[in-house]
C-alpha cells in the first residue's frame, strides 16, 4: 500500500508544448483520486509521469515515501488500466492476466493462484479465460484489463479514461465494480476522466485540472458547494452552474448588468464595493417565487426528464438553467421571478475568476 505524492511536477514535451505546469497533490494510501478536466489538459501526460511512462521536466514524485523520478517503470509496483485495454488479441484471456507475472518469472503455480483469484473477484468463468479477447463483451474486455491489473497486486492502481469506450449503461456498472474492487482490494487509485458525472461519484478526492494547472483538490461536495473558481464551479455539475455578471453596489447586494438586484450573503463574501464580479446559482437552488420580487427569467424550452425538470432559459442577456424535482407545479407563462436564497449565490472576482 501506498500514498503517491506530487511535488511542483512539471512536463515539457520535446518540441516544447507545456502539458503540466507546477502541479502539486498528494493522494493518501488507499484514496481513490479523480483527475478530471477538460481535453488536453494534461491529465493523461500526468498520470503516464506517475507510471514512469513519460520522463518528469521539473518536480518530485514519490510513491509510498520513495521519489520515483528516475526508477523504471516496472519497479514503481504501480499498475496501469488504458482506455483502448491493450489485450493481446492473440493471446487467451488466460494468458492476458498472466503475461505481466510471466515477465516477472513468477511461478506458473502461483500465477495460476493468482489469476484464479482475480477472475472470481471479476466473475470471469474458467470458460471466459480459455477465450480470445475479440470473443468477449466490451465490459467482459474491462474486466480483463483490470484482472491484469489486480494479479500483480500492485500498492498503486493508474486508471485512464478505462470506461470511455463502454455504453452508458454498462459505464455506470463498471464505475460500481471498479469502486468496489478498489475499497476491497485497498490500494490507492488514480484515475483520469473528463466525465465530471464519473469523477463526482467515484472520487475520495478530486483533483481539477485546466490547461496544464491544478485548478483545485478536495472531496468532491466540498469542491460542489464551493468552488476556488468560475471554472471548477463551471466544470462539477450538469446542467453548470449559472454564471450572473454584475457589480458590488452595497455590502450583500450586487446589481446585475441586467439592472436585477441580487442578493448575496455578505458573512460569507466580503467584496470591495464598486467590483466588477461575476454571481453564480447553482440550477437546483433557484426556484420560481412568489410574485412580486426576484430574478427576471424567460422561459425558452422544458426537459422533462421523470427524476425531475430542466428549464432553460434567460435571465437578461444570461443563458439560465432550473432544476426542478419531479412533482413541481408547472410553469406558468414565459416570464418568472426566482427567488434565489443569498446564501446559494457565490460570488467570484470578475477579473480573474477566482472566488471571493
Ligand atoms: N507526445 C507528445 N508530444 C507533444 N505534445 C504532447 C504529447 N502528448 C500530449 N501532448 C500535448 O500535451 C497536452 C496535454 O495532453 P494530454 O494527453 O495529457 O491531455 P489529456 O488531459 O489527457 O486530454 P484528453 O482528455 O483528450 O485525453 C496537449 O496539448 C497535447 O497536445
Ligand atoms: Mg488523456
Amino acid at each position: 500500500m501506498a500514498g503517491v505524492f506530487l511535488d511542483n511536477v512539471s512536463k515539457v514535451y520535446p518540441g516544447g508544448v507545456t502539458a503540466v505546469r507546477g502541479v502539486s497533490f498528494a493522494a493518501p494510501d488507499g484514496a481513490f483520486c479523480v483527475l478530471v478536466g477538460p481535453s488536453g489538459c494534461g491529465k493523461s501526460t500526468l498520470l503516464r509521469m506517475i507510471a514512469g511512462l513519460e520522463t518528469i521536466s521539473d518536480g518530485r514524485i514519490s510513491i509510498g515515501g520513495r521519489v520515483v523520478n528516475d526508477i523504471e517503470p516496472m519497479a514503481r509496483d504501480i499498475a496501469m488500466v488504458f482506455q483502448n485495454y491493450a489485450l493481446y488479441p492473440h493471446m487467451s484471456v488466460y494468458d492476458n492476466m498472466a503475461y505481466g507475472l510471466r515477465n516477472l518469472k513468477t511461478p506458473e503455480s502461483e500465477i495460476a493462484e493468482r489469476v484464479g483469484e482475480a477472475a472470481r473477484i471479476l466473475e470471469l468463468t474458467d470458460e471466459m479465460l480459455k477465450r480470445k479477447p475479440r470473443q468477449l463483451s466490451g465490459g467482459q474486455r474491462q474486466r480483463v484489463a483490470m484482472g491484469r491489473a489486480i494479479v500483480r497486486k500492485p500498492s498503486v492502481f493508474l486508471f485512464d479514461e478505462p470506461l470511455s469506450n463502454l455504453d452508458a449503461k454498462l459505464r455506470v456498472q463498471m464505475r460500481i465494480e471498479i469502486r468496489r474492487l478498489q475499497r476491497r482490494l485497498g490500494v490507492t487509485a488514480i484515475y483520469v476522466t473528463h466525465d465530471q458525472l464519473e469523477a463526482m461519484t467515484l472520487a475520495d478526492m478530486l483533483v481539477v485540472m485546466s490547461a496544464g494547472r491544478l485548478e483545485q483538490v478536495g472531496a468532491p461536495l466540498e469542491l460542489y458547494e464551493r468552488p476556488a473558481s468560475v471554472f471548477v464551479a463551471g466544470f462539477l455539475g450538469s446542467p453548470p452552474m449559472n454564471f450572473l455578471k454584475g457589480r458590488v453596489e452595497a455590502q450583500g447586494l450586487v446589481r446585475l448588468s441586467n439592472g436585477a438586484p441580487l442578493a448575496y450573503d455578505a458573512a460569507h463574501f466580503g467584496p470591495p464595493l464598486g467590483l466588477d464580479v461575476v454571481a453564480g446559482v447553482r440550477p437546483e437552488r433557484a426556484r420560481p417565487g412568489p410574485d412580486g420580487a426576484g430574478l427576471p427569467f424567460r422561459v425558452e424550452l422544458v426537459e422533462e426528464l421523470g427524476l425531475g425538470r430542466l428549464v432553460h432559459g434567460h435571465a437578461g442577456d444570461a443563458a439560465f438553467a432550473l432544476a426542478l424535482p419531479a412533482g413541481a407545479a408547472p410553469l406558468s407563462g414565459e416570464q418568472q421571478l426566482l427567488d434565489i436564497a443569498p446564501g446559494d449565490v457565490h460570488l467570484f472576482d470578475a477579473g480573474t475568476g477566482l472566488r471571493l
